[in-house]
């Protein structure tokens, strides 16, 4: 594909990745990616806006190939990660004079990630601006969106925020503007859950501080770009700011069936009490949608047996995640059956300190479960929904 031109003299030259189905060696990519870099010309000056992930910079290098190899003055990194700066050292090659414009933060990182020599870079501070002649770029650090270096940059006469990884989306589409809200609004939220849920508190500022521009476009370094602004601006508000709605996260894991029986008769106890419930089962769950129910929900229960006097390692996995990813839940239980004993409750309920969260009593059933454990669970759902009542949970 050709770059593609945004508004006169400033482009797409990133690349689009049909096929990566895994990020980090941990993220599932359901629908490939894209890696987006933007090339915008001055009447004085040019400045490539971030790179593209090592493995596709044959395609950054035709698309500036294709536009007569315009010379670049800056490259802007506004994130470290190998997504976005791994073909720095390339455009280097290609651009001795070129300059990497980024935080002091982001040049430490890039110092250490991909050996780039000192006399290379110009650090900017908050608000600082570079002329490019008739185009004026201004960088706003955005530190925790989702690295502590990371900054975005407003094009200021063209009204366009490249935000990198904020308000971007894991998506591969020769579509340059999210035409289909439904599918980018998913793609955008189990971004959102993945990478920057963990970082909720800084989200929050971050959105309160671009609250100031005029955006006409958003240009973020995956997925498609946004001319609907609010779109995207109201669904992070919606994710960073909510309360946790009346809903239960249900992985779970079972070996001889107990588990699985009792996870059948718990979500029918909810259900019928009106609590929405997600399930999954964790020997064939991609994490993508289980963070991505973590968002809203007020209550993860854990469904798990004994393994070994502890947890099988499948809940001991989704503990951590929940862990890793912090979401804004407020109870937590565990259900789940024993052969003659074990520390399953002491085990997972010491994985998750970074929940801020009520431990509701657990149901562990010895075998299979009987009709005392079906009470038991018919209670921890009573209690569920009477907490989300009491929490004011929407639905
Ligand atoms: Fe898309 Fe944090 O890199």
């Amino acid at each position: 594909m050709k770059p593609r031109e945004i508004k006169t003299g400033v482009y797409c030259v990133g690349a689009i990745d049909w096929d990566r189905r895994l990020f980090d060696s941990l993220i599932p990519l359901p629908d490939g990616t894209s890696y987006n870099s933007y090339l915008v010309k001055g009447s004085q000056k040019t400045a490539l806006i971030d790179t593209v992930d090592p493995t596709k910079e044959g395609i950054l290098v035709d698309h500036l190939t294709e536009l007569g190899f315009p010379k670049i003055d800056y490259v802007i990194s506004h994130h470290a990660e190998q997504d976005h700066a791994g073909s720095i050292p390339c455009v280097l090659d290609l651009y001795p004079d070129a300059k990497v414009v980024c935080t002091v933060k982001c040049k430490g990182m890039l110092m250490d990630l991909l050996l780039i020599p000192e006399e290379k870079f110009i650090t900017v501070e908050d608000k600082e601006t570079i002329s490019l002649g008739d185009r004026t770029l201004e960088f706003i650090h955005a530190p925790w969106v989702h690295w502590p270096e990371t900054m975005l940059t407003y094009l200021r006469e063209d009204r366009i925020l490249f935000p990198c990884d904020f308000f971007g989306s894991h998506l591969a589409t020769t579509d340059m503007y999210v035409t289909d809200e439904g599918q980018v609004y998913e793609a955008a939220k189990r971004y959102y859950a993945e990478i920057m849920m963990p970082f909720r508190n800084h989200i929050q500022k971050n959105l309160e501080k671009v609250k100031g521009y005029k955006i006409d476009i958003i240009a973020p370094s995956h997925g498609p770009m946004h001319n609907k602004p609010d779109f995207i601006i109201k669904a992070y508000n919606e994710w960073a700011f909510c309360e946790p709605k009346n809903i239960v996260v249900l992985p779970y894991v079972s070996m001889h069936d107990s588990t699985r029986e009792m996870v059948k008769y718990f979500v029918e106890a909810l259900t019928q009490r009106g609590v929405t419930v997600k399930q999954f089962d964790l020997t064939v769950t991609d994490i993508g949608k289980l963070a991505m129910s973590l968002v809203d929900a007020a209550t993860v229960v854990i469904g798990t047996p004994t393994v070994l006097a502890g947890p099988h390692p499948a809940a001991a996995y989704a503990a951590f995640l929940a862990n890793a990813i912090r979401p804004n839940v407020k109870f937590v239980s565990i259900i789940g059956s024993y052969g003659w004993g074990g520390k399953t409750v002491e085990t997972l309920a010491g994985m998750i300190p970074n929940l801020k969260v009520e431990v509701l009593g657990p149901v562990l059933a010895k075998g299979f479960p009987r009709e005392a454990d079906f009470q038991a669970l018919d209670k921890l759902a009573e209690t569920i929904a009477q907490k989300h009542k009491e929490t004011k949970c929407a639905s």
